[in-house]
């Protein structure tokens, strides 16, 4: 497996409604910080969040998280050149 792109070097602030989503792992996707089902043939599958109310949420946009699919803070520790 080789390592994820990194969408963003930063979280994706959104307020979300209730509701199942799926969070690109792979970076590949076009509607970050969304799957849209490029990671086919990367290795990397996406992560499923599911919403029971109304919810601000920082998602991971770098794809180093060790908290899937939120945003832990690990942007801070990337290479600067690696985005
Ligand atoms: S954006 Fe990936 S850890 Fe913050």
């Amino acid at each position: 497996m080789t390592d994820p792109v990194i969408a963003q070097n930063g979280p994706y602030p959104m307020e979300l409604e209730a509701g199942e989503y799926w969070w690109c792992a792979c970076g590949h996707s076009k509607t970050q910080p969304f799957c849209d089902g490029s990671h086919q043939g990367t290795g990397f599958n996406p992560v499923q969040m599911t919403l029971t109310e109304k919810s601000q949420v920082y998602l991971c946009g770098c794809k180093y998280t060790s908290t899937p699919p939120f945003c832990d803070g690990s942007h801070d520790l990337l290479e600067p050149d690696a985005d």
